[in-house]
């Protein structure tokens, strides 16, 4: 083949490329090419969505083109740009309103089953299971990436996040959003920032100093998409310190475009956005879904007018339609189009089911009532809807499951709900696993029938459910319904009696003295029901560590009252979160002495693991923790090596790395973990720089927050990151 012919041939590529700088030339050459090529009017087009649902309230059809989800950009062909269709998809790809009819699809265990694996592997696999469905949906942008910090244990969208602790949270986060964005679908980090409570989540002012929100929440993101490279950041519906946070410059501009040097576009929440000149000029890139949430289409005509006056830039503008294009082509987006197809739904049942075999956390097991053994003869199992399903939670993350709702009917019916149930009985799972065995079943709304079937049995089983929802918040920590009174009746019926838990995060367990086990199923996805049954069962070893700490009662928490409580959703106020400032969760119990009910980083196995001592060197200013564990009990299992810090002059020690390691009975080896710089250092406000300052380090090897090894000393010299 002659020269002359690879160039027509390269040519004709380019032409029909939507690229001018070629498909080998780097994002940001291709984005700055197409941009060369847009019209005024077509900048505008890129920079806010539609809702891409019908909206009857405001008199809103389903755009044209739109497949039927929460947002959607209509493409430009003529240069080659494909539409965006945004869907939700925490856990598994949404459908809202049942905008796709009969459009199901899998759900991952809660993310905080997924933190709770302590495994970024797991984390990975459920990010990829949910994009390889969003592309064979015809979804190229996820809003997929929550990773708001629990402060709060009523927060009602703990189950979308990853826990309390930044090295964890963004760790874990990180990794679904390339596993996600490894299908070239994009991914957006959510919610920016601090919108750690839905009570006034509207309104609320989260206050907190820089430093402590720099080495908390902030940091749980600048994690997160250092190793994700989410190609989008979605700003929160909360002010942070005085300022919206869509229109934040410190937030969007100052930390996360020029410290973090993100190269992507931060897109709004849904209804977030107040005003267009002060919003484009502080960084926001993308207004969402405006006619049906916010007040005015701010991207629209008021922006028009706002650039025409000069109030913002054309390079503001042109800078808001690159970084969108940025990241298209960064992600794929552009050469690796969604081809609609068949899912492999048993693939992604096995990804949902071993997420939470690897997330589950087993909290308590008296005498070993667990793991159940196969040869029992007789078993109640009871509550919960176990015959049914698994319980799922509610809001815009919410997945319709393949077969549909398990438990219809429940209220509330509209949004947050419905209530959904993932139609995967534990009841029946259990079953198969125990053949020999009588398994009997009550619902559990006749306390003293359950307790008459328990009586009877050789153990009891009673699943306790807790929805939550976006929207809301939990009032407190107890279990709804009469489900301790069932708890409790059942556990005085049978002393072999084993509680496994659905909830959103803690909950109060006041019969807790009285029961044999304890297993926190979090909300257990697709797979739910075999998963549970296989860690009863002991056909796979509790693994699952906490992601949070699990506090006694609310008097223990920095905020008591949740702010905002008794005034309603619609109400001004604020949120203090210099209480506890960056020491969020386990570190605040550190500091303030309390003893919480277990703490951050527990978790029981049916097996024994023995830690050795950590020995830590540094190399390059860089320390590295080794540990060796080793299994010494008779099942095969997997523990977490938790490594605290304690930075000179400091009353807490920050988690500054960890590593999972499976083994065999009997079986050891070194866990090799590189500590996290920015946890042995401090945010220095001045110098907007991470300082490790000149010191003694005490550095521990950790089973959880509380149980430690000796201290190991390091000798640090000073250093700026
Ligand atoms: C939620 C976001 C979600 C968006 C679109 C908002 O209510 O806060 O997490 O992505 O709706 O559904």
């Amino acid at each position: 083949m002659g020269l002359f012919t690879l160039d027509a041939m390269a040519t004709a590529a380019a032409a029909a490329s939507p690229s001018p700088a070629g498909p080998s030339a780097s994002p940001d050459a291709r984005a700055h090419a197409l941009l060369a090529r847009m019209t005024e009017a077509e900048k505008f087009q890129l920079i806010r969505s539609a809702f891409g649902e019908p909206d009857a309230a405001h008199g809103l059809a389903k755009p044209a083109g739109a497949l039927g989800s929460a947002g959607y950009v209509a493409g430009i062909p003529r240069l080659g740009i494909p539409a965006q269709q945004l869907s939700d998809a925490g856990l598994g790809v949404a459908n809202p309103i049942n905008v796709r009819p009969g459009d199901g699809a899998t759900s991952l265990p809660a993310g905080l089953a997924t933190a709770a694996s302590w495994d970024p592997q797991v984390a990975y696999a459920g990010g990829a299971m949910i994009g390889d469905e969003a592309w064979r949906k015809g979804f190229n942008v996820l809003l997929a990436g929550g990773m708001d910090l629990e402060r709060e244990p009523r927060n009602g969208r703990n189950f979308e996040y990853a826990g309390e602790d930044p090295l964890l949270a963004g760790t874990m986060v990180g990794a679904a959003v390339r596993g996600i964005q490894d299908q070239h679908v994009l991914a957006t980090v959510k919610h920016y920032a601090l919108n750690d409570q839905e009570t006034a989540r509207n309104t609320i002012d989260a206050r907190i100093d820089e430093k402590a929100m720099r080495e908390s929440d902030l940091l749980a993101f600048e994690l997160a998409i250092e190793r994700g490279k989410p190609g989008a950041v979605m700003c929160s519906y909360n002010k942070v310190n005085g300022d919206w946070a869509c229109e934040n410059r410190f937030l969007l501009e100052q930390v996360l475009k020029h410290d973090w040097a993100y190269p992507g576009y931060v897109m709004s929440d849904w209804g977030a956005v107040h005003s267009a000149a002060k919003a484009a000029n502080a960084g926001l890139d993308q207004e969402s879904a405006a006619e049906a949430f916010d007040k005015e289409v701010y991207f629209g005509k008021p922006l028009e007018q706002a650039v025409a006056r000069g109030e913002v830039s054309q390079a503001r503008l042109d800078d808001m339609a690159l970084r969108i294009l940025r990241s298209m082509f960064a992600v794929g987006l552009m050469d690796h189009p969604p081809q609609p197809g068949p899912i492999d739904q048993q693939a992604h049942l096995a990804v949902a089911q071993h997420a939470l075999e690897a997330g589950a956390v087993l909290l308590r097991n008296q005498e070993a009532l667990l793991p159940l053994a196969s040869e029992l003869k007789s078993i109640a199992v009871i509550g919960g809807h176990v015959d049914k399903g698994v319980m799922a939670g509610g809001g815009s993350s919410m997945v319709t499951p393949y077969g549909g709702n398990a438990v219809p009917g429940l209220k509330p019916a509209t949004w947050p709900g419905p209530v959904t149930f993932d139609p995967s009985a534990p009841l029946a799972a259990v079953q198969a696993l125990a053949s020999g065995a009588k398994v009997g079943f009550a619902s559990g709304d006749d306390v003293a029938a359950a307790a008459a079937l328990a009586a009877q049995a050789q153990v009891a089983v009673v699943f306790v459910t807790q929805w939550a929802a976006e929207s809301f918040d939990a009032a407190d920590l107890k279990l709804p319904g009469n489900q301790d009174a069932l708890v409790d009746a059942v556990a005085r019926a049978n002393p072999h009696t084993v509680v496994v838990l659905e909830t959103n995060s803690p909950v109060a367990m006041p019969w807790l003295d009285r029961v044999g086990a304890v297993l926190q199923a979090w909300y257990p996805g697709s797979a739910g029901g075999p998963a549970i049954a296989n860690l009863l069962f002991g056909k796979v070893d509790p693994s699952g560590r906490l992601p949070i700490t699990w506090p006694r009662a609310l008097d223990q928490l920095p905020r008591p009252q949740l702010p905002g409580a008794t005034a309603g959703m619609a109400a001004a106020t604020s949120v203090d979160y210099g209480i506890e400032g960056a020491d969020v969760g386990y570190r605040w119990f550190q500091r303030t002495h309390r003893e919480p009910l277990f703490p951050f980083g527990f978790g029981l196995s049916y097996t024994r693991f023995a830690h050795g001592e950590p020995a830590v060197e540094v190399r390059d200013g860089r320390p590295r923790a080794r540990v060796t564990v080793r299994n010494t009990g008779k099942r095969a299992g997997a523990d977490v090596v938790q490594i605290y810090v304690q930075v000179p002059g400091s009353p807490v020690r920050r988690l500054a790395g960890f590593g999972k390691v499976a083994l065999a009975p009997g079986q050891a080896r070194e866990v090799s973990i590189e500590l996290e710089p920015r946890l042995l250092a401090d945010f220095d406000t001045v110098t907007r720089r991470w300082v490790i300052h000149a010191g003694r380090y005490a550095v521990y090897a950790g089973r959880s927050a509380t149980e430690l090894s000796a201290p190991h000393y390091v000798q640090l010299s000073e250093r700026r990151l």
